[in-house]
């Protein structure tokens, strides 16, 4: 196959990353069961081996921090740029987020743990903690920045306003957000602040969560316990039918360019610039050689126009929580829980 990854800088830190990253919460947690672990590893090494090197996780992932480490043994941590997440906190069934100093403190020396490294190369701030200036949160992060634990610091699901602050505190290399040709909502403030500031852009969820990649049929083939069922207000059946045919519309550009949707999806994205990088889930081989193959995928203006415009008609909201505002509207005040 041999496909040619090429890398991109995220942000003018030094970070460097491939052009295609690996969402690997999926392998873990919310999609039904945890994968088999001996799988999971062989998919990351072949990610590794592909030039695919950028691995996505987060603590919040279920044990994926933990599975993350196993496979980095044997000399393979050299090879990639791990960038995780710290700020969402399970507790009692309901979440929460910290961004307190003591607790990015806390939530950084355990990932390095579960880990097993000696430092993380992109550490994010999962949500903001509306309740905490972001300087205090910025200003810990510094600190583990000169300590070395961390490299490079990023920011996911942050409001504009948050970013500029963030990025006067710190330099930020990059900004996490859920861009894809049927969340575009970010165009509107969040790139071009990232642009300005010249951070590097990370695109979560670029297949729609497997809508864009599969159809409805990520949704029939979805496990016992998969979130996308109960949160994801698009996968629901009122939204369905009019989500289903924006998949419909992408088959058929599919099937006249001989590639599959998530290569057009992934394409899509890829082409918005060389700041941007798509990050991919998946628990699959296959699909990962598929996602492979869109960085040969050239869209004409004239698709890139088309597939642009298949986001206004889309259904429902990205969440029913989890968006940057949720902690506004359901957080408790801080109070006596701990890292
Ligand atoms: P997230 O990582 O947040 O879930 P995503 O990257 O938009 O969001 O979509 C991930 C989903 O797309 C996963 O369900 C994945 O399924 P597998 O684990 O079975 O691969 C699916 N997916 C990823 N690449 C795919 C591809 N090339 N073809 C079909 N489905 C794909």
């Amino acid at each position: 196959m041999g496909v040619n990854v090429p890398r991109v800088k995220l942000g003018s830190q030094g970070l460097e990353v491939s052009k295609l990253g690996l969402g690997c919460m999926s392998m873990s947690a919310y999609y039904g069961p945890p994968k088999p672990e001996a799988d999971m590893i062989q998919l990351i090494h072949h990610s590794i081996d592909s030039g695919v090197t950028f691995l996505d996780t987060s603590d919040f992932y279920g044990d994926n921090e933990i599975l993350i480490g196993k496979a980095l043994k044997g000399g393979v941590r050299e090879k990639v740029q791990i960038a995780t997440k710290f700020g969402i906190v399970s507790r009692e069934g309901e979440m929460i987020v910290n961004g307190e100093a003591e607790y990015v403190r806390a939530a950084c020396e355990a990932s390095l743990k579960r880990l097993d490294i000696h430092c993380i190369d992109l550490y994010y701030v999962h949500r903001i903690d509306t309740r905490v200036p972001i300087e205090v949160t910025m200003g810990e992060l510094k600190k583990l920045v000169e300590e070395g634990k961390i490299k490079y610091v990023g920011l996911s699901e942050a409001s504009a306003s948050t970013i500029r602050r963030a990025h006067a505190v710190l330099p930020i290399s990059a900004v996490q957000i859920e861009w894809s040709l049927w969340s575009r909502d970010v165009e509107q403030e969040i790139i071009p602040t990232c642009r300005e500031l010249g951070i590097g852009i990370v695109a979560y969820s670029p297949l729609g969560h497997g809508l864009l990649s599969a159809g409805p049929k990520a949704l029939e083939n979805a496990a016992e316990g998969d979130v996308r069922k109960t949160y994801f207000p698009r996968f629901k059946d009122e939204n369905l039918e009019a989500n289903k045919s924006v998949y419909e519309e992408m088959s058929e550009m599919g099937t006249r360019r001989g590639c599959s949707t998530a290569q057009l999806a992934l394409a899509w994205l890829m082409q918005q610039g060389d700041d941007v990088c798509p990050i991919p889930g998946t628990t699959k081989i296959k699909n990962l050689n598929d996602n492979l193959g869109s960085l040969t995928v050239k869209l004409t203006s004239e698709e890139m126009d088309k597939l642009s415009a298949l986001a206004d008609t889309v259904k429902g909201e990205r969440y029913t929580f989890m968006t940057h505002t949720w902690i506004n509207a359901n957080t408790p005040p801080l109070s006596s829980w701990n890292a």
